[in-house]
């Protein structure tokens, strides 16, 4: 028994006694009205009594709020198929329009390394977004970050094959998108997304030899989410043939921002 009912329980006895005092001492005539006010009163002040002291508490400890997001959420990442490619190239093409990569130069990335594509799905399975995070050789990466190529003329070949991942430090996140327009759900899958961050990341890379992330920003929405996880501008839009800023960050400070969530 906890403290609170435990004064319960002494109050009332201490107000019942000090009820039957007042009536055995009160004038006859007073008593007689003191009675019939206590019997109007008795019956409301029971019916409170019992419900506070009957009603049930929470005694489990409460789930961390991030796993009843997951497990509410029902998101699910996994790797993209090729028909998946076709999807994402539309995706692309919806939200980015003339930055979008041509659907044939996903294809041929996607044979390249078919581990750097990923798809989310909410729970009746169908898909709502996606993240493709692509292994570029060092000297195609130096090409496109100082602005002498563009995203879209990276070729396959330019790309670590899935063999290779031993060999990968940096990796360039070419393309996120939550195609979702309810903001709560759209954060519950963001969520979902990025607490299976590490493990996209073991799926095209050895993630102890991860030193840098690279993104670039071809929306505000991006901008703004890059900013947030810690990543700063490495080349001026103003500098670039796409006119968009990259970023780069330390693969240490994105995983320490994203453990924060
Ligand atoms: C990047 C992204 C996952 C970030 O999600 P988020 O943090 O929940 O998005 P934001 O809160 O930054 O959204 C900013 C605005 O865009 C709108 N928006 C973002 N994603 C949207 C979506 N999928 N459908 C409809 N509206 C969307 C929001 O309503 C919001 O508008 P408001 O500020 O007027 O309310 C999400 O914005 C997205 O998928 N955007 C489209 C693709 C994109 O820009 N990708 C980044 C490429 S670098």
């Amino acid at each position: 028994m906890n403290t609170t009912r435990l004064g319960v329980i002494v109050l009332n006895t201490l107000g019942v006694t000090g009820a039957i005092v007042t009536i055995y001492t009160a004038p006859e005539k007073l008593r007689v009205y003191i009675v019939i006010g206590l019997l109007l009163t008795l019956p409301i002040i029971i019916f409170f009594e019992v419900i506070f002291f009957f009603r049930t508490r929470p005694t489990q400890p409460a789930i961390p709020v991030g796993d009843v997001r997951v497990l509410r959420a029902g998101y699910v990442v996994r790797t993209a198929t090729e028909h998946d490619i076709v999807w994402i190239a539309n995706l692309e093409q919806k939200w980015f329009h003339q930055d979008a990569v041509p659907k044939d130069r996903l294809i041929e990335w996607h044979k390249a390394n078919p581990n750097a594509f990923f798809v989310i799905e909410d729970k009746a399975g169908d898909k709502v977004g996606h993240m493709d995070i692509l292994p570029i050789r060092p000297g195609t990466l130096n090409q496109f970050l100082d602005g002498q190529i563009t995203e879209k003329e990276i070729l396959g070949d330019c790309l670590y094959t899935p063999s290779e991942k031993g060999a990968v430090k940096a990796l360039y996140v070419e393309s996120l998108i939550i195609d979702v327009p309810n903001i709560h759900h759209r954060g519950l899958a963001l969520h979902s997304l990025l607490l299976e961050f590490n493990r996209l990341i073991s799926e095209v890379s050895d993630p102890n030899n991860i030193e840098t992330l690279y993104a670039m920003a071809a929306t505000s929405q991006g901008a703004r989410i890059i900013s947030e996880f810690g990543f700063s501008v490495v080349k001026n839009a103003k500098e670039r043939p796409d006119h968009h800023d990259v970023y780069a960050v330390k693969f240490a400070t994105l995983k320490e921002n994203i453990a924060k969530l």
